[in-house]
């Protein structure tokens, strides 16, 4: 059988890394996929590079929309990235009746909606594994394997760079500035790295996940995001003399009242797996009602770990491509008449504990006003470690823990504690998952 012929729109690192592992393992892909996956065209607006990585036999032009035109192409593999010209090529490739490949979250957690409608009334296939955790298989098993759990909630480190930095700033005892430029000098970071560091990257990939979880449209302006630029190296230091970690997570939950969705810097048990996994590596821990916990560990990105998704997601439509499109395994892995409308939680109303650091005056009934306030808010108190006032001075370190509290009633309580005389500087407050 004549082999599916595959268009890339983009041939940087994931492209180059596709191409070069297609032609390594072709045999074995084939023997899989029941038929060959051949690049046969490839669109870049460097066309002297991508001549090179992909040799003669491949036609190069620098006109995307050259790619979806053909008609010998089967699946469009879209690896430009971001939301402008991407969105506009993804949707034409539907429109003329081609499979699309995309390793982009922000186009789908931003416009997925759109994207999946017209893919569904057009009976193609949009595939989107590389666009979470890189090379993990995260998609297919919350959307396949899973696939008889009620899932309870999602927790994940979904983005290498920040975690890479999170280690860093753990090992070394560095605060983030420093970190960061080490970071960018290695080549772990971008020049611009705003997406990730500000926790946007790893929301996009919470929002697919949350999607896909719990059978909901793709939110991305629901979800909450915070990310690691404010994060003091001391915070590190206590969260580890009372057993935790801090790792930028993220988590999506169901609740009896909607859904949570949200990514931000969290206190982890240190005994838990989650929290020992280091530098840019991800890992996925998902929740069902039947299996329990299950972890899903691995690269999030680089050029062949990505590749490995982007090529699963190849054999994925070869072999379905022929099938009924009623008979694929949905986008969003619920029927598309069959979706949730459970709502998206606002944060005042997500359920989880804390981590606090008050600095405060070092004397008589400040711990008591604290704790009063906290009694008060009917927030119970996990933990309270004091830092022993050095010789002469009179403010110190107070770091509470709580156990789960709804978050208003945590703003109102940090409110009242902040108006305290005795209370010196803001408040910090970092959230805290057991991951029980
Ligand atoms: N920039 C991402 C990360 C990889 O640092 O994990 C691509 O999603």
């Amino acid at each position: 059988m004549k082999a599916i012929q595959v268009g890339l729109l983009g041939i940087g690192t994931v492209g180059s890394g596709t191409f070069n592992v297609l032609q390594r393992n072709q045999e074995e892909i084939k023997r899989r996929a029941g038929r060959g996956i051949e690049i046969t065209m490839v669109a870049d607006l460097d066309t002297v590079r991508a001549q090179q990585v992909v040799g003669d036999s491949v036609k190069v032009v620098n006109d995307a929309r050259a790619v979806i035109a053909n008609p010998e192409i089967d699946i469009v593999v879209e690896l430009i990235g971001g939301y402008g010209i991407a969105r506009q090529l993804v949707m034409e490739a539907i429109e003329a009746g081609k499979h699309v490949v995309t390793a982009n979250k922000a186009l789908l957690a931003v416009h997925g909606t759109e994207i999946f409608a017209a893919a569904h009334r057009k009976g193609v296939m949009v595939a989107f594994e590389a666009a979470v955790a890189g090379g993990i298989p995260i998609i297919k098993a919350l959307r396949e394997g899973l696939t008889a759990n009620s899932i309870q909630w999602i927790a994940g480190i979904i983005n290498g760079t920040t975690n890479f930095i999170l280690s860093e700033m753990r090992d070394k005892g560095l605060d983030f500035d420093v970190v960061l430029k080490e970071a960018q000098r290695l080549g772990y970071a971008e020049a611009d790295p705003t997406f990730d560091i500000e926790g946007v990257d790893a929301a996009h990939k919470a929002t697919i996940m949350s999607a896909i979880a719990f059978g909901i449209p793709v939110q991305f302006d629901k979800a909450h995001v915070e990310g690691i630029t404010k994060l003091a190296a001391q915070d590190i230091r206590y969260a580890e003399q009372l057993g935790y970690r801090i790792k930028l997570l993220g988590i999506t939950k169901r609740t009896p009242k909607g859904i949570e969705l949200r990514v931000h810097p969290s206190l982890v048990p240190s005994k838990r797996l989650l929290a020992n996994v280091e530098g840019a590596m991800n890992a996925v821990v998902v929740n069902g009602d039947a299996v329990g916990t299950t972890l899903y560990y691995g690269k999030g990105a680089g050029s062949e770990p990505t590749a490995s998704s982007v090529i699963a997601d190849l054999v994925d439509i070869t072999r379905l491509h022929t099938a009924d499109a009623a008979q694929r395994v949905p986008h969003l892995a619920f029927q598309p008449d069959a979706m949730s409308d459970l709502p998206v939680l606002p944060m005042g109303e997500i359920v989880t504990s804390y981590y606090l650091r008050l600095l405060v005056a070092d004397e008589a009934g400040v711990l008591a006003r604290v704790t009063g306030i906290l009694a008060g808010a009917g927030i119970s108190i996990d933990a309270v470690l004091q830092r022993e006032a050095s010789e002469g001075e009179n403010q110190t370190d107070l770091i509470i823990l709580t156990h789960d509290c709804v978050e208003a009633r945590m703003n109102d309580a940090i409110a009242q504690m902040q108006a305290l005389p005795t209370v010196l500087a803001p408040i910090i407050r970092i959230r805290k998952e057991e991951l029980k």
